[in-house]
């Protein structure tokens, strides 16, 4: 038999669950184990870090699931992009989408990483000895980096105007999701408007960089144009203008304000450890010096890696997937009803007992490469796992080691906040404060 969770009534044991989904499921750990039942009145929800119940859902038994209803809601500013579709399309468009996430790819858009990451340092030179708002500046450059990957896009203003105007979509999206009750009244206060304004005039920013993109001789080198020339190897066909809407709208939403917030939280973790932040800065200053950082000197930024790998682990931006059973199904002896939704929990797996010796300290050896073999399999997953796995990976850990060792080489990290940093959890895992910081 499962275990389940029964304190409260059966109506109010889910806003446990709901008011902490990053800590709910490894507060049980001792008393449930790794894999047990919330029966909520909506819905079964099967909560769990067991590895045999993440590969049957993310791998073996991946077609037994559906993404979970809460992707439905983003569905609306994301369209039918990789997040959200399913089945065969989800299939088409991952194939005619991995090329560009390539090595090969990856390193003709390096410079793009490099230049925007050299400007934003430059520009917050002035901010030295000031208290910043860290997750905010964080967000400032990984947006940029993923906009001018995405389309190369020149002009401040198309810059500043496409990124409030997603942002301020994907707040909407969230706002809906976390409050379904609140929804008639979003079409009543003008909320659900103010939405499809934004969608609109970013879906006609977005269909004018593809018109650019498709007739200019010279194309850029850019995710835009690499998807515009996909095709597929079987049928030869490529995207339609609105699919590729939909599919750089959402890498656009997926890949910024993860590694935004993975940087956050690696700053804050080295604010607190002196030592570790040193060899960080040791490694940038040995491997980068004062020349213009390329494609290989990134990939020897090793310990850099580790840091961020240890970051994600403690605090993963992604700390959750969910799926939805699309049929009845069976794992461990337990039924699996259709409907049920299976919530893995990511930052469960990271901080267990069983996969980890003292879960709770930062420590960067974990990932040196003679012991990175040992972690047991699905204890650690930062994106995902499976064939929905995060196509992004490769992209992010690169831009991320890039930023992470720029900073370090010009400025030392003081957190100004009272106490440890708290965090809200949205669509990934954010500071609650924004991180204060004092930069040295
Ligand atoms: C630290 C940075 C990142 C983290 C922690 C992260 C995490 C994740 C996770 C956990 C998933 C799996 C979701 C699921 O199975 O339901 C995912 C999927 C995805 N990520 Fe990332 N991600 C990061 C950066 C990026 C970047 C930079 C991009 C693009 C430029 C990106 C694009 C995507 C896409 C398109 C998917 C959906 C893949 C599919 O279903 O085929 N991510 N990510």
């Amino acid at each position: 038999m499962i275990p389940e969770y029964k304190e409260k009534n059966f109506l109010t044991r889910g806003f446990d669950f709901l008011n902490d989904p990053v800590n709910f499921p490894i507060k049980q750990e001792d008393s449930l184990g790794d894999f047990f039942l919330l029966d909520s009145p909506l819905r079964k929800i099967f909560i769990t870090h067991n590895p045999e119940v993440i590969k049957h859902t993310l791998v073996t038994h991946q077609r037994d699931f559906i993404k979970s209803p809460a992707y439905a809601q983003l569905k609306l500013a994301l369209g039918n992009g990789l997040v959200t579709s399913e089945g065969e399309f989800w299939r088409r468009q991952r194939r005619l989408a991995q090329p560009a996430f390539y090595k090969k790819s990856l390193m003709g858009i390096i410079d793009k990483m490099v230049d925007s990451t050299t400007a934003f340092c430059e520009s917050i030179e002035n901010k030295r000895g000031e208290e910043v708002l860290f997750s905010h500046l964080m967000m400032d450059v990984t947006s940029e980096i993923v906009l001018k990957s995405l389309f190369s896009i020149e002009s401040e203003a198309d810059k500043l105007e496409l990124y409030r105007q997603i942002v301020d979509a994907q707040d909407y999206i969230m706002y809906r999701t976390t409050r379904p009750l609140m929804i008639p009244f979003m079409y009543i206060n003008g909320r659900h408007r103010k939405f499809l304004k934004d969608k609109a005039s970013f879906d006609e920013l977005a269909y004018e960089f593809i018109r650019q993109h498709r007739e200019a001789a010279n194309p850029p080198d850019d995710f835009l144009t690499m998807l515009i020339h996909s095709k597929d190897a079987d049928t030869g066909e490529s995207m339609s203008d609105e699919e590729i809407r939909d599919e750089t709208i959402t890498l656009f939403a997926a890949g910024h304000e993860t590694s935004s917030n993975a940087l956050a939280w690696t700053v804050y973790l080295l604010s607190q450890h002196p030592d570790i932040y040193r060899k960080v800065k040791e490694e940038a200053e040995r491997v980068i010096g004062d020349k213009k950082p390329q494609f290989t000197d990134i990939q020897q930024l090793t310990y850099t890696k580790q840091v961020i790998e240890e970051g994600m682990r403690l605090y993963p931006p992604g700390y959750a997937v969910g799926r939805e059973a699309a049929v009845d199904t069976e794992v461990l002896g337990t039924k699996i009803p259709k409907k049920s939704i299976m919530f893995i929990s990511i930052s469960a797996a990271h901080r267990s007992k069983k996969n980890w010796e003292r879960p709770n300290e930062f420590d960067p050896e974990r990932f040196h490469p003679d012991r990175v073999k040992s972690i047991p399999k699905y204890a650690y997953m930062p994106f995902g796992a499976g064939q929905r796995m995060c196509i992004g990976n490769h992209f992010a850990m690169m831009e991320m080691q890039l930023i992470l060792a720029m900073l370090c080489q010009r400025f030392g990290f003081e957190y100004m906040g009272d106490g440890e940093p708290g965090y809200q959890a949205l669509v990934t895992l954010k500071p609650a404060n924004d991180m204060p910081m004092r930069l040295i």
